[in-house]
């Protein structure tokens, strides 16, 4: 690990707004001030540029095992570094799924070979996804580094499951993340289908005090559950995606899961982040091959463009501030996620990202290196360039 001094730059997390200067040794953020002065470390000048803590994603895919000709643990690492984040929470819908140690340690040790960002893989709610058995939980109990637990992309059905499932989660200090879609209502009514089971999740949290997250809200319906939830004191955190903030269905009708929704249900989650009901975002990086779009496969990719996206669409478009912007895509979700990251405060890893806020970028599909291509936003314009990703006091992506 390097130590890095980081000079004369705009600094900016949930808290603070300074100019000055970012000091990191061994792997942490060490001094914060003006004019520090280190020798024989490794100088960047900041100048009209913006220093942020790294962007933690609470929910992405990167298809290793199974699906690598859509992603991999190598192509989405990247992928996450030229989008900020040093941080992701991977979800359980690999093949073969992640319930067992198998597959869990094979994640994890590629995600530390390539090394560039910070891998949580969940482990799946249900033993292979079938929605049926809970059992395989117990292998994983005294593990310290699961942090969460999903089915994302499917989603729990049966109620009863879903409850011992929270039961679990709660005497092991584990986060269960709901992928909200009652199936029964997926070809008929995907509003009723997050709401059904944003509702159900929401009363089974409050039975089971566990820490329930709710992953991808799109609805004014679903939003406004989780706030009477959080009034009531029910253990529940939220993210929503990028594609959900910046898109309508006047504008987009991409296949993605939950779908784009209607302008008031956008206009409902952006005032719910202003109230703070919404904890962070999660881009739901979703990479899929051409031929699988044809097919049908919902879904978009997400890390590359997401910065750009919010910081246009909330900071731009609705005056909502950079702070708020930081909370919630780096403290907050390090905070659900258990990572030593999101703040740019003494002792903090020393993970950060470096933007230019006035810099304008054309999304360039071709120019991904995901090796997923599918998005909708490709040829759009936004403010907000990624310039440099620093994690524990390496330079990890430079544009
Ligand atoms: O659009 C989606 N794609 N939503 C999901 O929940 C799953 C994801 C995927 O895995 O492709």
């Amino acid at each position: 690990m390097s130590n890095l001094l980081i000079k004369n730059v705009n600094v900016v997390d949930a808290f603070q707004n300074f100019h000055g200067d970012v000091y990191v040794e061994n792997g942490r953020i060490k001094e914060i001030g003006q004019d520090l002065n280190k020798s024989n470390v490794e100088i960047i000048d900041g100048n009209n540029l913006t220093l942020m803590p790294s962007f933690i994603d609470t929910h992405a895919h990167f298809r290793e095992p199974g699906f690598t000709q859509k992603e991999d643990i190598d192509s989405g690492s990247k992928a996450a570094v030229k989008g900020g984040y040093t941080g992701v929470c991977l979800m359980a819908n690999t093949w073969p799924v992640c319930s067992n140690y198998e597959v869990l340690n094979a994640v994890r040790n590629r995600a530390k070979e390539v090394g560039l960002t910070d891998i949580h893989q969940c482990v799946s709610i249900t033993e292979n996804f079938k929605g049926s058995n809970i059992e395989h939980l117990n292998i994983f109990k005294d593990d310290k580094e699961v942090k969460a637990i999903s089915d994302d992309g499917v989603g729990v059905m049966d109620s009863s499951i879903m409850m011992k499932a929270m039961e679990v989660a709660r005497k092991n200090n584990w986060v269960v993340m709901s992928h909200a879609e009652d199936k029964t209502f997926s070809k008929i009514d995907m509003r009723m289908a997050e709401d059904l089971m944003t509702i159900r999740d929401l009363y089974l949290a409050k039975v089971t005090k566990a820490h329930l997250h709710m992953a991808h809200v799109s609805t004014v319906e679903s939003i406004n559950a989780i706030e009477r939830a959080k009034e009531e004191g029910v253990k529940v955190t939220c993210e929503v995606t990028p594609h959900h903030l910046a898109l309508d269905s006047s504008i987009s009708n991409y296949r993605v899961n939950p779908p784009i929704r209607e302008k008031e249900d956008v206009k409902t989650l952006i005032r719910a982040i202003r109230k703070g009901v919404v904890d962070c975002i999660g881009t739901d990086h979703a990479p899929h091959t051409e031929e699988d779009k044809k097919n049908g496969a919902p879904g978009m990719v997400g890390l590359e463009t997401a910065f750009s996206i919010c910081y246009t669409t909330l900071v731009k478009e609705n005056n909502i501030s950079l702070n708020k912007l930081s909370e919630l895509m780096s403290r907050n979700s390090a905070r659900i996620l258990g990572m030593n990251k999101g703040l740019i405060s003494v002792g903090k890893d020393g993970d950060m990202v470096l933007v230019d806020l006035n810099q304008r970028v054309t999304v360039d599909r071709e120019k991904f290196v995901s090796r997923g291509k599918n998005t909708p936003f490709h040829g759009r314009e936004y403010y907000g360039e990624v310039k440099m990703t620093i994690k524990g006091g390496n330079v990890v992506y430079k544009a």
